[in-house]
């Protein structure tokens, strides 16, 4: 694939989800909620539901393998970095993408690591890709964006899980969207949402993270402009970090307050694109959500070629990011649209006894050896741990 001259950016993107799915019908139905809640108050109709052998390996790897597989050889010998992005961790010490790395069949001459910086890492990965690309344009760099994103049962968060992956390839002259340098950055040292060593579900502070989300847009986005960055009028469409997907709409309706005062509900709308589609039925994919959204925007929409895109990254805690880059022609017949709707139809319904049953099972096994039961639909499987070590198997499919 190529694209626009001598620029950097993303060449391929695709997106992997666990193989079952919740309703928040049904979860609204148990804990008492109005459903309206869910679908109209925060934006989200389903969260996809990690089977017992799935976690961050399989639904990661699960999403690099239609780029590996449109690449062929030549691809695979040029990828010689790959990044993997979660906060999902399987280990405390070898990166999941060793793993991930195994799975995908990659050459041993790779450089492998894991990243951490709750939502936001995958856009460390996306910058560091750009610097080694930059220095080396044969390098075509992995990123690999994977999460299931866990609250207690029966909490305020429990409606804004999800589990899902986004990976994609940067390289030189990409064929998606060339990255622009100017970037704006904002980080804050506050206590909105963070999982200590000792738990497997986060400690989110709802309110206070909504806020400190919203402060750090304006800070990303103060500085991008002081640091040369384009006038908010010569940016086409948005794309945000979606724990929700009524956050990105509330980000948005900020933006606007602050960079173009008076634009109305129908532009701004127009301005979110299609970008919602994915995250409204996959749910939260913490790192994944932001490209996850990138995606959902250039599969739904036709004439973006030429169009600038904003993108906002945010991870609690809190670092975030605003950058920009340029849709390139020729992008329609690569994103993979009706891969993606496939993946979301093909979803199995979970009963809700079942989905809290899988919920619980993470604690319950900690430390121990055991197998899990085929369930997957997707292409790798977790087969479990033995002797303490993570087993990993492709599935027939
Ligand atoms: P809550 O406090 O139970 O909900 O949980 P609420 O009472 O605020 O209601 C939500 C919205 O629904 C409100 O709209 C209600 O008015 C509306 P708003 O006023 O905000 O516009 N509503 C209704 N609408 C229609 N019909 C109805 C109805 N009832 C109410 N019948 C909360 C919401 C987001 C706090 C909770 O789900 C939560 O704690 N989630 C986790 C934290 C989170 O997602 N934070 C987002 C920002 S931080 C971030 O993005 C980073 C993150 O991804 C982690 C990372 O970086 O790794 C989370």
């Amino acid at each position: 694939m190529t694209g626009m001259s001598g620029s950097i950016g993303i060449d391929d993107l695709a997106m992997a989800s666990a193989s079952h799915v919740l309703d928040l019908r049904v979860l609204a139905e148990h804990n008492g909620s109005e459903v309206g809640k869910y679908y109209v108050g925060i934006g989200q109709s389903q969260m996809s539901v990690a089977t017992e052998d799935e976690d961050v390996v399989t639904l990661g790897a699960a999403a690099a393998r239609p780029i590996l597989d449109r690449g062929g050889e030549s691809l695979r010998s040029s990828i010689r970095t790959l990044l993997f992005a979660t906060e999902s961790g399987i280990d405390q010490s070898k990166s999941a993408g060793v793993y991930a790395h195994g799975l995908l069949g990659l050459g041993p001459a790779c450089r492998i690591v894991e990243l951490k910086q709750a939502c936001y890492s995958a856009t460390a990965a996306l910058q560091l890709a750009l610097g080694i690309v930059a220095r080396d344009p044969r390098e075509k760099v992995l990123v690999i964006a994977a999460d299931i994103a866990r609250y207690p049962l029966d909490s305020p968060g429990e409606a804004t899980q999800g589990a899902a992956a986004a990976a994609f390839l940067v390289g030189q002259d990409p064929a998606l969207v060339a990255l622009e340098p100017v970037t704006g950055l904002h980080s804050d040292n506050v206590h909105d949402f963070w999982r200590p060593n000792d738990r497997s579900e986060a400690i989110v502070d709802g309110k206070r993270s909504l806020g400190s989300y919203l402060r750090s847009l304006e800070g990303a986005w103060n500085d991008y402009r002081d640091r040369g960055g384009r006038p908010f009028e010569e940016i086409d469409r948005f794309c945000y970090h979606q724990p929700f997907t009524k956050m990105a709409v509330k980000a948005h309706d900020r933006l606007c307050r602050l960079a173009a005062p008076g634009l109305d509900a129908q532009a701004r709308a127009v301005q979110l694109g299609r970008s919602l589609e994915l995250n409204r039925v996959l749910g939260n994919s913490y790192t994944a959500s932001l490209y996850l959204g990138l995606l959902a925007l250039l599969q739904g929409e036709e004439g973006l070629e030429g169009r600038r895109v904003g993108l906002f990254s945010y991870g609690s805690g809190s670092v975030s990011e605003f950058f920009t880059g340029i849709v390139q022609p020729g992008y329609t017949g690569l994103v993979r649209s009706a891969e993606a709707r496939e993946t979301v139809a093909a979803r199995t319904p979970v009963s809700y006894e079942r989905y809290r049953d899988l919920h619980t099972l993470i604690d319950a096994r900690a430390g121990q050896d055991y197998e899990t039961v085929r369930e997957t639909t997707g292409p790798f499987r977790f087969a479990g741990v033995q002797e303490k070590v993570r087993r990993y198997e492709p599935t027939a499919s």
